[in-house]
């Protein structure tokens, strides 16, 4: 793929995920909720995030990096303008690999590392990726759980993939089907529906 059409593609990408075009086939999360794009303004608080989230956080110069990129797709969603969720990809030919999704542990369990990767995978769709993939540890239990809820499977496995204790890493995948962009956004609509519900009682 030439240089031209990739960058092409990254636009896509972006586009999709953040238009504010009410016409906009992909649905956007409720408010307080919201999906943001994630600069360099963002560094404190990604920092902040990754620690809190990540067994072995990226430094903060490697997160400034991060941002800095022209040739990554990284966003965030906030609450009330808090950011409470992130996640980092890169777009490899037509593969799209996912490095990281984090949520705060104060909005676990809400499906929104669900809606993250549904909206990941949608993207690749626009994008025409054919596979998405990753790297997990192998003791983590949440991650795999959110993995194996949206297809992925287990393709490979590194040994003693992670310096810090020597665990394993779990190489997942999946296939990105053009014909599941309905299905996709059915299960983000249904998210999006338990979170306003939610909010709604909470207020009441
Ligand atoms: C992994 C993580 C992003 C999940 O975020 P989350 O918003 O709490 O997850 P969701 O509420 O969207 O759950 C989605 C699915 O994940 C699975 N899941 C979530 N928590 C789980 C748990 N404690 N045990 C097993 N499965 C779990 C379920 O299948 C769930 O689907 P369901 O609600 O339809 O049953 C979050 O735990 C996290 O930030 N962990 C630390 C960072 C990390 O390890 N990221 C992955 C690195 S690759």
């Amino acid at each position: 793929m030439n240089d031209q059409l990739l960058r092409k593609n990254f636009q896509n990408f972006q586009e999709s995920l953040f238009s504010t075009d009410p016409s906009s086939d992909a649905s956007a999360l409720c408010p307080p909720f919201s999906i943001v794009k994630l600069g360099p303004q963002w560094l404190g608080a990604v920092v902040e995030l990754e620690n809190l989230c990540c067994k072995s956080p990226w430094s903060s110069t490697l997160l400034e990096k991060e941002l800095d990129r022209t040739d990554s797709v990284s966003f965030g969603v906030t609450y009330k303008e808090r950011l409470v969720g992130q996640t980092f990809n890169y777009v490899v030919l037509d593969e799209l690999h996912i490095l990281n999704i984090s949520v705060h542990p104060d909005f676990r369990g809400l499906r929104l590392g669900k809606f993250i990767l549904l909206s990941i995978l949608q993207a690749g769709v626009k994008i025409h990726s054919k596979l998405a993939t990753l790297e997990v540890r192998e003791s983590n239990r949440e991650a795999i759980g959110l993995y194996h809820s949206l297809g992925f499977s287990l393709s490979a496995v590194r040994k003693n993939y992670y310096q810090d204790n020597g665990e394993d890493a779990l190489v997942l995948d999946r296939l990105i089907l053009e014909s599941e962009y309905g299905a996709l956004e059915a299960l983000k609509t249904g998210i999006v529906d338990s979170l306003s519900l939610r909010d709604r009682f909470e207020k009441s």
